[in-house]
């Protein structure tokens, strides 16, 4: 059965075999943004080994940035204090590591067990949290990376924002150059060859890591002005 793409004014909608899916259903200018609108913070907090997982992280702030928010950007291994305030302050966290071993990397984990004080103090309650990730392989375990981030999200009473985009490169028509070419749902996983140099970082990885910095801006912002409407 061939693909039929609609357009929308608000979602790109396709059929296939039946089944209507919804790609990129949020449209960032969906989202009134006034004067009073509050700007989100966005803290992206991850660990790179070789440079791969920092070209998706920049892409995140990006994303986050073209969606209004400012962004806190945080390479977990030599965070500063300053870095920990910058987190304590955010409205929202997008963690990211690179896939070692079948999971996050050491440097990742070194930076929640650093987190611990502030489980025990509920000091990221409610935050908005999210989680990117990129390995050698095409799957390479990947989604326990992004299972870890997801619990360790849970542990600080985070609330949890995926991917929000349809699976692409899943159909005869569809291509590698889809966003979500990987078919994430929880986060953004993305695959670089392990003996390529940082420039080899896939486009459309990269542009799938700066929808979901764009869409975490967008759900903190909703998050903070509804929060603040409540208290007035
Ligand atoms: C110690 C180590 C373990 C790795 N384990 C995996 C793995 O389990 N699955 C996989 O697909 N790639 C694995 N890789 C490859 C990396 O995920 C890949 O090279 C990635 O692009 C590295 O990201 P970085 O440049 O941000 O460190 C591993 C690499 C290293 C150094």
């Amino acid at each position: 059965m061939p693909l039929i793409v609609h357009q929308h004014s608000k979602a790109h909608l396709y059929s296939f075999r039946g089944l209507i899916y919804f790609r990129d259903l949020v449209d960032l200018r969906s989202t009134p943004v006034t004067a009073s609108t509050p700007t989100p913070r966005v803290a992206v907090a991850f660990h790179s080994g070789y440079g791969h997982t920092a070209v998706l992280a920049e892409a995140v702030r990006r994303g986050a940035e073209k969606a209004g928010a400012e962004v806190a950007f945080i390479p977990v291994d030599a965070i500063t204090d300053e870095q920990w305030a910058q987190l304590d302050a955010a409205d929202a966290i997008v963690f990211g590591s690179p896939t070692y071993m079948g999971g996050a990397s050491a440097g990742f984990h070194a930076f929640a067990e650093a987190t611990s004080g502030r489980y025990l103090t509920s000091t990221w309650a409610d935050k908005i949290a999210a989680g990117f990730t990129n390995s050698a392989s095409k799957s390479g375990d990947k989604l326990n990376a992004l299972n870890f981030m997801t619990a360790l999200a849970a542990q600080h009473h985070m609330i949890w924002v995926g991917l929000g985009l349809a699976p692409g490169w899943n159909a005869l028509t569809a291509t590698e150059d889809d966003l979500n070419r990987l078919g994430f749902w929880l986060g953004a996983g993305a695959q670089t060859p392990q003996d390529g140099g940082t420039e080899t970082v896939h486009s459309s990885d990269i542009a799938t890591a700066g929808h979901l910095g764009a869409r975490v801006a967008v759900q903190a912002r909703i998050r903070v002005a509804g929060t603040s409407a409540l208290a007035a």
